[in-house]
């Protein structure tokens, strides 16, 4: 055999593989609306950077007569490549190969990358689209996902971890993306349940679709398992991409500067009037974040999820930094058990992979009721005190209108550990309201001397005044100036050291 004919063999060996389980099963795959595996990842990198590898493994299960049923690459596209020139490790599910479910061998694939890009220091982005545990190989099959959780988990805060689902995603195959740092979902196309519409009709009699049990939109809005809703796989691709760029490659890294060409002494001065004096009044805060953020972009995560914080990347003088704030326009902004959970693993995400987190505060308290406190607020809201405590990134906290009580110690406050707390005029730091005040401290007085002394205690108490003779606050700022100020907070904390004590790991209250 000359090596022509070597060559050529490996190059027809070489396209077969590509194909997975064939063109007629590609066309299915099409004509449900999917991209193939293949498909995603040209999508997803830059082109002509995807590196394979692993492409003639195949699976040794011989159960089921399974050993005539070989198929190259057996149902995963693994490697590496470049999201906007530096370098990320990939792996897609092939549905197209025995429905994209998981062998012992495909899941050694998965493992194979996991690691590398745990060495390297690169992220990892995993396209889930997968029957899940292939039933034939039974608890090999298991094995390989204990595998790749082990490796998601060892990962967690090292390097960036993300997910696409974009088919389905079931049964215990649902931990690998959750325990990612971000969850990307489309529309009416992937669903992620523990159990499925049949079983949860026998076990517990509620006829449900799967979309309104386990699709994008219920995971965005409702349990919060999903960070980003994409109309198609191409704007949840494109959305990786965006992402990306916010983040640095690794926990020793900081995030990519870009070249700042918004001129960082902007000023603007709509937000002069933006907080309405009225502390009833709600407005959108997202305008205010929009208002100081370069280029006026803010990208936010979790936008159809607890609605009342707000969450997102910005970049500031052209480095990223992390929004932690109270939405006034939902729910007046209160902190409930959801909201506590958004901010709290954002807040860790940003330290993890020092990521500076700008606070804006205004918040009226904790939400009360039996139902918050059945299901557990203490436990909840105690992780924004713990996540913001033991976060040594910069902190920079400028409160907008109401800090009240509870809310405004654990919103990032001076005591907590706060690099910098700044103020607008109209700040209100107190122990609650006015009128709540009035009605506890004057509660059998009449109308006029509760009248008066409402006017007394909002003179005292409804103004950042008390907060900044103490020291609380370091410096009251015009709403005009607030991007400058806290652009000067973020220069001025950029090379922070402070490390907390050692430890295996602290036990957060979850
Ligand atoms: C082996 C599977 C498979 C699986 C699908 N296929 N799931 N093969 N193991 N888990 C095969 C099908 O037999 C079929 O093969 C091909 O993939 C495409 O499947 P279809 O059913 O034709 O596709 P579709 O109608 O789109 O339905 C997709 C589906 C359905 C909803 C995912 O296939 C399904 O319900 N599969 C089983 C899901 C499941 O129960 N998995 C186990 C979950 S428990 P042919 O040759 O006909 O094309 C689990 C435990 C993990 O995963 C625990 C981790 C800790």
């Amino acid at each position: 055999m000359n090596n022509d004919k070597i060559l050529k063999d490996f190059l027809a060996k070489d396209k077969a593989a590509e194909l997975g389980g064939g063109t007629r099963k590609i066309e299915k795959q099409h004509q449900a609306g999917r991209m193939t595996a293949r498909e995603r990842i040209e999508t997803l990198l830059d082109k002509g950077t995807f590196v394979e590898f692993d492409k003639f493994v195949t699976h040794r299960c011989t159960n089921y007569h399974m050993q005539q049923e070989k198929i190259p690459g057996d149902g995963i596209v693994s490697g590496y490549g470049k999201v906007d020139g530096r370098p990320v490790y990939v792996y897609a599910y092939d549905f197209t190969v025995f429905g994209g479910s998981l062998s012992l061998t495909n899941a050694g694939k998965i493992v194979k990358v996991q690691t590398m890009a745990l060495k390297n220091g690169a992220p990892i982005i995993a396209l889930n689209d997968s029957g899940g545990a292939r039933i034939q190989e039974g608890v090999d099959s298991l094995t390989g996902y204990a595998n790749i959780f082990f490796q998601n988990t060892i990962a967690s805060g090292v390097i960036p971890q993300i997910s696409a689902i974009l088919g389905p995603c079931a049964g215990g195959a649902c931990y690998s993306p959750a325990l990612t740092d971000f969850i990307f979902m489309v529309n009416e196309k992937s669903h992620m349940f523990v159990t499925g519409p049949d079983v949860v009709k026998a076990v517990t009699h509620e006829e449900v679709s799967k979309e309104e049990l386990g699709g994008a939109y219920t995971h965005n809005s409702k349990s919060g398992v999903a960070h980003f809703l994409g109309n198609s796989e191409e704007e949840v691709l494109m959305g990786i991409r965006e992402l990306l760029s916010f983040l640095p490659s690794n926990n020793l890294e900081d995030a990519p500067a870009r070249p700042a060409v918004d001129d960082v002494r902007r000023e603007d001065e709509r937000l002069t009037d933006l907080i309405p004096s009225d502390p009833n009044v709600p407005y959108d805060v997202k305008e205010l974040i929009e208002s100081v953020a370069d280029d006026n972009y803010f990208y936010e995560i979790m936008p159809h999820f607890a609605k009342n914080v707000v969450i997102g990347f910005v970049r500031m003088g052209g480095r990223t930094a992390g929004i932690v704030a109270n939405q006034p326009a939902f729910l007046a902004g209160v902190l409930d058990i959801d909201a506590s959970d958004k901010a709290a693993r954002f807040i860790r995400f940003c330290d993890c992979f020092n990521i500076p987190i700008i606070t804006l505060e205004d918040v009226p308290g904790f939400l009360p009721g039996c139902t918050q406190e059945h299901n557990g607020i203490i436990r909840h809201g105690a992780k924004i005190v713990y996540a913001y405590i033991e976060a040594t990134v910069p902190k920079i906290t400028l409160i907008l209108r109401k800090a009240y009580g509870g809310a405004y110690i654990v919103m990032s406050s001076k005591q907590t550990g706060s690099d910098v707390n700044l103020a607008y005029p109209m700040a209100e730091i107190a122990v609650m309201g006015a009128q709540g005040a009035i009605n506890i401290l004057y509660r059998n007085a009449d109308d006029d001397r509760k009248a008066k002394e409402l006017e007394e205690y909002a003179a005292n108490f409804a103004n950042p005044y008390q907060a900044a003779e103490k020291g609380y606050i370091d410096e009251i700022i015009l709403p005009r100036q607030t991007r400058f100020k806290l652009i000067q907070a973020l220069e001025m904390t950029q090379s922070k050291l402070r490390t907390n004590p050692h430890k295996k790991h602290g036990n957060m209250p979850l």
